[in-house]
């Protein structure tokens, strides 16, 4: 299995995009989709920022992270089937294309030019490591606030 750094963050990208098309259908239990998503949005930016993002000139690219995470925040609180779940997720949805654009466009080609194929394995372990210890703790956290309380 391919563990290059590159390869990972464009896998997650397109699990998030096949999550987006649920909420957008309104296909299976919407909630649990939010979490999954909220999830692994937030393990993915984590680790892009800790363990990848030093590697280049990526500060765009943190800004749009804040952005994410408020609008996962918010939709995280909003009611599914509601107008304000459906905008929350119309403008998370713009939010998460510009960044997935900026990277798969800009960002990863050129680290993929400036670092070696070595280098490129083992950021991929590190973002790997990374994003696992983040869903573990948010995993963790989603039990101590267990779900009676969340609304
Ligand atoms: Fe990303």
């Amino acid at each position: 299995m391919a563990t290059d750094v590159i390869t990972l963050i464009t896998k997650d990208h397109r699990a998030v995009e096949g999550l987006f098309e649920r909420l957008k259908n309104k296909e299976g239990d919407q909630e649990a989709t939010v979490t999954e998503l909220h999830a692994l949005l937030i393990a993915h930016s984590r680790a892009e920022e800790d363990r990848v993002y030093p590697d280049i000139d990526a500060h765009h690219s943190l800004e749009e992270h804040k952005e994410i995470e408020i609008l996962l925040d918010a939709l995280m609180r909003a009611e599914p089937g509601t107008k304000v779940f459906d905008r929350t997720l119309d403008k998370l949805i713009k939010s998460v294309n510009r960044h997935v654009q900026e990277e798969e466009g800009k960002v990863l080609p050129n680290l993929a030019k400036s670092v070696s194929k070595k280098r490129l394995e083992d950021l991929g372990r590190e973002f790997k490591k990374r994003r696992a210890e983040e869903l573990d703790a948010l995993s963790a956290q989603a039990r101590s606030t267990s779900a009676p309380t969340r609304r």
